[in-house]
């Protein structure tokens, strides 16, 4: 006879955007290994806004980081974008780096003596882009942000939120899938935060998948999905 089975009929037809399978990665020192990130496993559907959530020192950076290609861990399955991140040589994961994920950085992570416009086209560069076409995407993306009057500037002439706006743009100039966001809004007052969330949001709402750290209870309230994340593991995984 043949079996009707259910669960497979509501699956979604979708591949997931970002998977982890038993994700652990250990730092060794000072004696005993610690577990910052310890079998974590979830899976986020394309174009989500997802939170991760948890107190400090609980792996939430550095399950990011190994999201990203950014660390390698010491065991477990990534895929990002149809990428078997795990399993990829440092050639790939450069490339990886640099054409399917964005990374947005607490403290900016601007190059101090590279004006706003070479900032934000370097991923460009790196990824061979042809400078006419280079030039018009980085300038209508410094547009998008809010900050094409800046292209000229230093990082340090800007501030915070102009700065994190400018790592938005550089994190978007080769067009990832994926934006990978770590307290995006830690280093700014609540009405520069409040404008990168903003701009955040309008990215998830044109179908990029976003994966937020953030501590604020408020933004994660706007999560599709929240992973709390407690010593490393994976406590709750909570869908609104
Ligand atoms: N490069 C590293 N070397 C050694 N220990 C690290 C490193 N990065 C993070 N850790 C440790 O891993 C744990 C998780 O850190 P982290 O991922 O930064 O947490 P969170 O972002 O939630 O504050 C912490 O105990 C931290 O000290
Ligand atoms: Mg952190």
């Amino acid at each position: 006879m043949l079996k009707y089975d259910i669960d497979s009929e509501i699956e979604p037809l979708t591949a997931p955007m970002v998977a982890a399978h038993g994700l652990t990665k250990l730092f060794s020192g000072g004696g005993a290994d610690l577990r910052a990130v310890s079998d974590v496993s979830f899976e986020l559907e394309p174009g989500i806004f997802a939170a991760i959530t948890g107190p400090s020192g609980s792996g939430k950076s550095t399950l990011l980081h190994l999201l990203g290609g950014i660390e390698k861990p010491s065991s477990g399955e990534i895929d990002v974008a149809g990428t078997p991140v795990h399993a990829l040589g440092e050639s790939e994961l450069a490339k990886f780096r640099l054409m399917q994920v964005g990374f947005i950085f607490q403290a900016f992570h601007l190059i101090p003596n590279l004006t706003i416009f070479n900032n934000v086209a370097m991923p460009g560069l790196l990824a061979g882009v042809a400078s006419a076409a280079l030039r018009d995407r980085v300038l209508r993306l410094l547009e998008t942000v809010g900050i094409r009057d800046k292209a000229d500037r230093l990082p340090h002439e800007l501030s915070g939120g102009q700065q994190q706006r400018a790592a938005i743009a550089r994190a978007l100039v080769n067009d990832p899938q994926v934006i990978l966001a770590d307290e995006p809004t830690g280093n700014l007052d609540s009405a520069a935060g409040d404008a990168v969330l903003q701009l955040l949001g309008e990215l998830n709402d044109r179908g990029k998948t976003l994966l937020m750290v953030t501590h604020d209870a408020r933004i994660a309230g706007w999560a599709g999905k929240q992973l709390r994340m407690r010593d490393g593991r994976l406590v709750t995984t909570a869908e609104a």
